[in-house]
C-alpha cells in the first residue's frame, strides 16, 4: 500500500482530537511527518502527546519532503494554504469552511486544475455510512420531495470533549489574532458585497459558515443524489445574539421548502444533529450524534405505510468513524484516483448559498 507522506498545518482542538491521533491509527495508509502550528503550548502537545515533529510556520512545513498536507488552521487561513500547498506540489484536505468568498473557490479549482492535485474538502459526515444507506433509501424519490428539516442544538464544547487530552492554543501572539480577525472580515465583506459586524457577523461566520455548512453540504448531497438543481434562499434570521441562526430556502421552485436551524444550548450536557426529508409517502431522517464522541453510530430512521399499516424502521451500518473514513476517502483519491466526494466545486456551491444566506440575515 502507498504510504502517504503527510503534514498537518494547525494544532488545535481538531487537529489535537481527530485529525492526528486519526493519522496515527491509519499508520499503514500515512506517515505523519511534522505538524505546524504558531502555539507553542499546541506544538509542545504534539510533541509529547504523540512524538511527532513540528514546525512554527506553515512555509517551515512546506520545506520538509511530503505528498499532501491536511489543513486544520482557522477558517481564514484555508484559502491562501491551500494555494500554497498546491504551488508546492501537494495533494491537500482541508477543513470546512473552504473560503468564505465562492470567488475564491474560483482560483483554488484553477490552481488545483495546473497543478493536477488532489484537494479534498473535510466534510467528515459525508463519510457517514448512515448517510450513504440514507442515499440509498431515496433514490429516485426526487419528484415526491416536499420538505427538508435540519435542528442542530449545539452545547459548550467542554460537554462534547472534556473527555479528550486537549490542550488550548492561548499563546498565539495578540498580533497574529488581531491579523486573523481583519483578514475574515476582509473576505466575509468579499463574500456578501459588504461589511457586518457585531451578532450578524458572529452568526453568520459562527452558526452558518462554520456550523451549519456541514449541513448545508449534507443536503446539496441529497439534492444532487435525487437531481434537484435549484435551491433558493429565502428568509434568514441571526438572534439570541447570535447563539441562534435560520435559514429557509425554496427547493425546487415551489415544490419544497427547506428550514434550517442552529442554536447553542451551552448548558445542557446533549448533542443534537437532526436532518430529515419528508416525501408525501415517507420521512427520512438521520440524527447525528456529537462529532468527537467518536464511533457512535449515526441513526437513520425511516418512516412509511404500507395502506393502513405504519412503520418505523432505524437502520445502523456498524461503527466506523466518519473522521477515519474522510481520511480513507483522501487516501484512496490520492493513491488510486478514486473520484472526490467532497471537492472545491462542492465547497463552492455550499458557500454560495451560505453567501445568500448571509446577505438575507445582514439585510
Ligand atoms: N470538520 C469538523 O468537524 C471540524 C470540527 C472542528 C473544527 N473544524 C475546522 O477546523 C479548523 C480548526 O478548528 P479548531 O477548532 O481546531 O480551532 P483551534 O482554534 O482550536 O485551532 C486552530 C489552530 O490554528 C493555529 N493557527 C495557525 N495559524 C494561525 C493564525 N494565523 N492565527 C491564529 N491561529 C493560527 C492556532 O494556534 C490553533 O492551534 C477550523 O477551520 C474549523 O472550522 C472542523
Amino acid at each position: 500500500m502507498t504510504r502517504l507522506r503527510i503534514g498537518v498545518f494547525g494544532a488545535g482542538m481538531v487537529a489535537q482530537v481527530e485529525h492526528v491521533p486519526n493519522l496515527v491509527h491509519l499508520r499503514e495508509k500515512f506517515e505523519l511527518v511534522a505538524v505546524a502550528d504558531p502555539s507553542a503550548k499546541a506544538r509542545g502537545f504534539m510533541e509529547s502527546r504523540f512524538g511527532v515533529a513540528t514546525d512554527p510556520s506553515f512555509d517551515a512545513l512546506l520545506q520538509r519532503k511530503l505528498d499532501a498536507v491536511l489543513i486544520a488552521a482557522p477558517d481564514f487561513a484555508h484559502v491562501s494554504a491551500v494555494e500554497k500547498a498546491l504551488t508546492a506540489g501537494l495533494h491537500v484536505l482541508a477543513e470546512k469552511p473552504l473560503c468564505y468568498d465562492p470567488k475564491d473557490a474560483d482560483r483554488l479549482i484553477a490552481a488545483q486544475k495546473a497543478a493536477g492535485k488532489v484537494v479534498q474538502v473535510a466534510y467528515m459526515k459525508r463519510f457517514d455510512q448512515s448517510y450513504a444507506a440514507a442515499l440509498g433509501l431515496i433514490e429516485g424519490l426526487g419528484a415526491k420531495l416536499r420538505y427538508i428539516s435540519v435542528e442542530k442544538t449545539e452545547p459548550d464544547a467542554s460537554y462534547q470533549m472534556g473527555h479528550h487530552f486537549y490542550r488550548a492554543s492561548d499563546d498565539v501572539t495578540p498580533e497574529m489574532i488581531a491579523e486573523g480577525r481583519a483578514e475574515t472580515q476582509k473576505q466575509v465583506t468579499a463574500a456578501l458585497g459588504k461589511s457586518i459586524s457585531g451578532a450578524v457577523f458572529r452568526g453568520y461566520t459562527g452558526a452558518f459558515c462554520s456550523s451549519l455548512v456541514h449541513d448545508v453540504n449534507l443536503v446539496h448531497g441529497f439534492l444532487e443524489h435525487l437531481g434537484i438543481k435549484q435551491v433558493e434562499a429565502s428568509a434568514a434570521h441571526v438572534f439570541a445574539g447570535a447563539e441562534g441562526a435560520s435559514a429557509t430556502m425554496r427547493v425546487g421552485g415551489d415544490q419544497a421548502l427547506w428550514q434550517m436551524v442552529h442554536i447553542n444550548v451551552p448548558h445542557l450536557a446533549e448533542y443534537r444533529e437532526r436532518v430529515a426529508l419528508h416525501f408525501d409517502d415517507r420521512i427520512v431522517e438521520l440524527v447525528f450524534p456529537a462529532p468527537y464522541l467518536n464511533h457512535q453510530p449515526t441513526r437513520l430512521i425511516v418512516q412509511r405505510s404500507n395502506g393502513q399499516r405504519y412503520e418505523t424502521t432505524e437502520v445502523r451500518d456498524g461503527f466506523a468513524e466518519p473522521y477515519i473514513a474522510e481520511l480513507e476517502g483522501f487516501h484512496m483519491a490520492v493513491t488510486s484516483g478514486a473520484p472526490v466526494k467532497t471537492g472545491i466545486a462542492h465547497a463552492k456551491t455550499d458557500m454560495t448559498l451560505i453567501a445568500s444566506i448571509g446577505k438575507l440575515a445582514a439585510a
